[in-house]
């Protein structure tokens, strides 16, 4: 893993588009039956890149991600047109990770050669189970083999490659997982993003589950299957590097530590959300969301943005604490003092390591145990008061 304190620069890039709508997804994706006019789109985001390298100029770009939606839609020609933006405006460095999201379907699996020639190192598939019957349930697309198919392609064409799996969901038996997770190991090699399944407000899943129609794991169950989860993986050699990620030392996703550890990173697209030092302060920026009027904002005014505010010292410094103890390797009490101008509370730290939910490692560093994950966000909440 590169060291916490190396300077990273990200860029976001969100691509709001999906083939369908999963019924347990929130993230900003729409489906549109017309064509998209990615040439369009393309425009826009270099006009959004140009403007924001104009407030942060100079920097050199250690990550870059295609996050979505759907990234696997556009074009290789729309990523490599993007991925030029980027290279006009900023620096990028040599050893650059260019991260794009993928569906596991034979069509998005065509198009990965396109990808690698337009400079994508690195793609994550959302493969969500290895199981019909759940991909079914949970609304998606492709079918087991074809997502390992899919993987096997990724395998052949990029250096480096993830996948997503859902788990928690319903009915699902604690074997069941644990056999699915070890074919998952054995397919994914080095980085593997393992996520509860969440019920999201306004979703689907939200009115089946209110109706009663869609039963989810209890606390007691799915902590069973997260300690599952660490165990096998841990057992496998892809520890937990961050509360839901796994990966082979040294495989981890550069581009999320650089949120994880309150680096600064670009947000450009629909509804991408930034952070940017500019002058001694820190930016919150977020764009508009609903495709088609983020690209009005951007034709009229150069950029997407809806917020563009300077954190304050406190906002920060929380911001630093939540993000931070979702790694395993936790934070550095001393950044959080000189960010909010105060030391961490000595008594709740003390009161939580008896509880057994932190620790401090020999170097100093504050971090959460595997037994203080799940109950994480207490743990942050506690020592922000
Ligand atoms: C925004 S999706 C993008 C990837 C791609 N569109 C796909 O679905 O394969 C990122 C990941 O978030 C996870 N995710 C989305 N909604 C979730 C939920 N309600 N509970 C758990 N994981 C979720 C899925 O694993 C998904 O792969
Ligand atoms: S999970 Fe992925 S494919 Fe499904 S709606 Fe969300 S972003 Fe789109």
């Amino acid at each position: 893993m590169t060291p916490a304190t190396e300077p990273a620069f990200g860029v976001y890039l969100h691509w709001p588009f999906c083939l369908s709508k999963c019924p347990y997804c929130d993230f900003n994706s729409h489906v549109r039956h017309a064509a998209i006019d990615e040439a369009r789109y393309v425009r826009a985001f270099a006009a959004e890149i140009a403007a924001t390298a104009a407030r942060v100029p100079g920097r050199t770009v250690s990550t870059i991600f295609f996050g979505g939606g759907t990234p696997s839609l556009m074009q290789p020609a729309t990523v490599a047109a993007i991925l030029d933006a980027v290279a006009r405006h900023w620096t990028v460095a040599p050893g650059v990770e260019v991260t794009l999201e993928a569906n596991p379907t034979s069509v998005e699996a065509a198009r990965f050669r396109g990808y690698r020639a337009a400079g994508v190192n690195r793609v994550s598939l959302g493969v969500q189970a290895l199981d019909d019957a759940a991909l079914k349930a949970l609304g998606r697309l492709h079918t087991a083999q074809e997502a390992l198919d899919a993987v096997a392609i990724a395998r052949k064409i990029f250096e480096r490659f993830s996948f997503d799996l859902i788990y928690a969901r319903p009915g699902q038996a604690p074997q069941d997982w644990s056999a699915e997770l070890s074919r998952a190991i054995d397919e994914a090699a080095e980085h593997l993003s393992l996520y509860q399944l969440t019920i999201e407000a306004d979703t689907p899943f939200a009115a089946l589950h209110a109706a009663g129609r869609l039963t989810v794991p209890d606390d007691d169950r799915a902590r069973d299957l997260y300690d599952m989860t660490q165990e096998v993986c841990a057992a496998r050699g892809l520890p937990a590097y961050e509360i839901s990620n796994h990966a082979r030392p040294g495989a981890e996703c550069r581009h999320n530590l650089v949120y994880w550890r309150g680096h600064e990173y670009a947000g450009i697209g629909p509804g991408a959300h930034g952070r940017l030092d500019i002058g001694a302060q820190r930016c919150a920026t977020a764009n508009e969301k609903r495709p088609e009027a983020w690209l009005a904002r951007v034709e009229s005014n150069g950029h997407g943005l809806v917020v563009d505010e300077p954190l304050t010292a406190e906002e920060r410094a929380d911001e630093f604490l939540l993000m931070g103890l979702r790694l395993a390797e936790g934070i550095d009490p001393a950044r959080y003092e000189a960010l909010a101008g105060k030391s961490l509370d000595a008594a709740r730290i003390a009161l939580l390591h008896a509880e057994g939910a932190v620790e401090t490692t020999p170097d100093g560093r504050l971090r959460v145990t595997l037994s203080g994950f799940p109950v994480l966000d207490a743990v942050v909440a506690d020592l922000a008061a």
